[in-house]
């Protein structure tokens, strides 16, 4: 098990060039099997979870070779109908995708099982309720076939990042016209949406929560470039305000971060926003009160981060948590063993002002590690943060772009 070792206290100060985004990365790497044609991709960070992704394309018969810097090429014209074992589809969330891939490409699917950071449950009932509403039924040895695409209209009946994507991605496929509505619009959806678009695919609507996909039957390749990850950006721009720096983060849409930035300038931090680029200074003045939502709410994959920065700030903060279940509070306990003050009713917490000390924590999972980092930056002496091997599933460099802003930081054994 790996740890990072920080010796906090020291103000970050500096800029970030910003990943690709991983959601989309994972998302897009996986959809390639439907794709025959060579594909391109541009701006992928290497994280774990973008190279358990490149294991299973590679698994299914596809070609996956980095060219320079973070471009890749997958060449899946060649991928056969196989199931991908446990032992790798466990590891991440993202195997949730290999199902509209396979029905895409092959019209049916074994049934996979996904891993993924323990945030609650994480059913696939909407997942398996939209694949069926276009067509897919379960053949006599359980897998999931999808003989054709036929004309459909689907409402989710809750917005789902991972059954919007699987069911554009079969639809994408197929020869019917599929109306889906009350889709995600997150940004990496839209990544999806147009990453498909540039490989023929016909759909409507990017941006909305309407998506019309007319199935044009095969997927050619195509040159892709990701857009900026917002999650990794925001996470940097807290921990610069929370260490009483000042961080800009680079090659980022301003506008996907408007949540977090409208939090920021309640507490009273000056936001400056440019083209591609934002920059977070100065001293909260007070705390705030933020929920978590679809986006363009406040996104739930910073509201750990969020709650440590709620701990610098004077006062009493609240976070309700929209998203996931009471696990996507478990990183709490280890935050409070570094000082954070805070109590938990029903799906909101409440942080009080508090003073982060040296300690030994544990990651719970990716974003409450970047949690733990972020109070063991503020916190004066050395902390170790266990699991960092969570971490590393999104934030490409982490060390090193942290180290690059002034902090003391490194790998350790814990
Ligand atoms: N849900 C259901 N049934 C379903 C699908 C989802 O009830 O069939 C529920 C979930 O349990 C959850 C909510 O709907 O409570 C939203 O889940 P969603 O399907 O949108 O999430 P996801 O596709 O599993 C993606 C990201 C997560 C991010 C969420 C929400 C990827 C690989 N993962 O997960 O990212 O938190 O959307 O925006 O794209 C992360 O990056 O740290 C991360 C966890």
């Amino acid at each position: 098990m790996s740890s990072y070792v920080i010796r906090g206290g020291k103000p970050l100060f500096g800029a970030v060039e910003i990943q690709g985004s991983k959601n989309s990365a994972v998302a897009i790497i996986l959809a390639c099997i439907a794709v025959e044609g060579e594909v391109v991709l541009h701006r992928v960070p290497c994280i774990t979870d973008v190279l358990d992704c490149i294991e299973i394309v590679r698994y299914v018969g596809g070609r996956v070779e980095w060219l320079s810097g973070s471009s890749l090429y997958i060449n899946c014209v060649e991928v056969e109908y196989k199931e991908v074992p446990a032992r790798i589809t466990e590891r991440i969330r993202a195997s949730t995708y290999l199902m509209g891939a396979f029905l895409g490409r092959f019209g049916r699917c074994p049934l996979m099982k996904s891993g993924g950071c323990s945030l609650g449950e994480r059913p696939i009932d909407l997942h398996m309720d939209v694949l069926g509403a276009i067509g897919a039924r379960h053949g006599v040895t359980g897998e999931l076939c999808l003989n054709r695409v036929s004309d459909a209209k689907y409402s989710f009946p809750r917005v789902t990042v991972g059954g919007t994507v699987n069911a554009i991605v079969a639809a994408a496929c197929g020869c019917g016209e599929c109306v889906l509505k009350k889709c995600a619009k997150e940004p990496h959806v839209c990544d999806v949406v147009r990453f498909l678009n540039e490989c023929g695919a016909d759909i409507e609507g990017v941006g909305s929560d309407c998506l019309v996909v007319r199935g044009v039957g095969k997927l050619r390749g195509c040159e892709f470039t990701l857009s900026g990850d917002m999650i990794e950006a925001g996470t940097y721009l807290l921990a610069g305000v929370a260490t009483g720096g000042a961080v800009t983060v680079n090659g980022v849409c301003t506008q996907e971060l408007s949540a977090l930035c409208n939090a920021l300038e309640y507490m009273g931090l000056y936001v400056e926003k440019n083209d591609l680029s934002i920059a977070v200074s100065g001293l909260a003045m007070r705390s705030a009160s933020v929920e978590t939502g679809e986006y363009p709410l406040f996104p739930t994959d910073l509201h750990p981060q969020m709650v440590a920065f709620m701990g610098c700030a004077p006062g009493c903060g609240f976070l309700r948590e929209n998203v996931f279940g009471g696990d996507r509070f478990k990183y709490l306990t280890e935050l409070g063993k570094q000082g954070l003050v805070y109590s938990v009713e029903g799906n909101g917490v409440t942080v009080r002002e508090s003073e982060y000390v040296g300690a030994k924590a544990y990651a719970t999972d990716l974003r409450g590690g970047a949690a733990n980092v972020i109070a063991a930056l503020r916190a004066e002496g050395e902390s170790v943060i266990g699991n960092a091997e969570f971490v590393e599933r999104g934030y490409s460099d982490f060390v090193l772009k942290l180290r690059a802003l002034g902090a003391d930081v490194s790998y350790g054994d814990l």
